[in-house]
């Protein structure tokens, strides 16, 4: 080989690989940027990312969202302290965009949708539901049917080490509606009687929205919680710029 040749060799290799790095991309191909922040094109690329977002990422370190395991959450209640145990949550990745708002310059982002969800796991339960002495533990498992919800985000724009933009988030508050039904499947409520445990378990269900009101909040909490953590992780992951294809505001 010339001189020459191992030089144009050299100089190919640095134009085309070396200074490359380092803007290689780093969103996943699910994320498809908008050139606009309109909410029909903001709906479809949120609709698109979800199926593969909810299955996490070991490169960008993001967790696993569908399904994802609560370990150990105690829910005290009015009398009652009701723990669920391993609680596998599925079906996140089934989730429908009803709508998606940004503005940019003010820092604001409103994401509305829906879900079916399935909350299964064990569960211990000491003390009393509305009228019923309850002492059971067995298995549990609850199934909701368009759960409804809305988070409104307040981000920030900040810079990383390698000076690249992201989007963060300031602040998030969220309001939702467990929508059309929510049903319940716990076995041995009470340790002495199967009789007793379906009785008062057909009460429950046939009073789920206020048993759901009383129990569901730290459930809806702690996924809403891991959801928003998880998505302030892939922002700071992957730059503005990957995200979407309008100018990041002053700041
Ligand atoms: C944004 O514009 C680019 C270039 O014109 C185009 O290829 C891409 O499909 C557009 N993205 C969307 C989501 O419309
Ligand atoms: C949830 O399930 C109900 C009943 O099976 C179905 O009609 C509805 O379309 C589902 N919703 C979602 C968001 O998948």
């Amino acid at each position: 080989m010339s001189l020459q040749a191992a030089f144009s060799g050299v100089l190919f290799y640095f134009v085309f690989f070396c200074c490359d790095y380092g803007y290689a991309r780093l969103a996943p191909d699910y994320i498809h940027p908008c050139n606009d922040t309109s909410s029909a094109c903001l709906i479809k690329a949120t609709q698109d990312a979800i199926p593969d977002f909810v299955k996490g990422s070991q490169e960008l370190g993001i967790s696993v969202l569908d399904p994802f395991t609560i370990e150990k959450l105690s829910i005290p209640l009015n009398g009652l302290t009701f723990t669920f145990y391993r609680g596998k949550v599925s079906g996140f990745r089934n989730c429908i965009v009803d709508d998606v708002f940004s503005d940019l310059e003010k820092r604001h982002f409103i994401l509305a949708f829906h879900c079916n969800l399935t909350i299964k796991g064990t569960y211990d339960a000491k003390g009393r539901i509305l009228l019923f002495p309850i002492d059971g533990a067995g298995d549990a498992k609850v199934k909701l049917t368009n759960l409804r919800m809305t988070v409104d985000i307040k981000t920030k724009y900040i810079k990383d080490k390698k000076g690249l933009n992201h989007f963060s988030v300031k602040s998030y508050k969220y309001s939702f509606d467990y929508g059309d039904r929510v049903y319940f499947e716990i076995s041995d409520l009470f340790k002495q009687s199967k009789e007793l445990s379906k009785t008062v378990l057909a009460f429950l269900n046939d009073n789920w929205k206020l048993v759901a009101e009383e129990f569901g909040k730290p459930i809806v909490d702690y996924a809403v919680e891991l959801a928003i953590k998880t998505i302030e992780k892939f922002f700071l992951v992957v730059p503005y710029e990957e995200l979407i294809n309008v100018p990041i505001p002053k700041f």
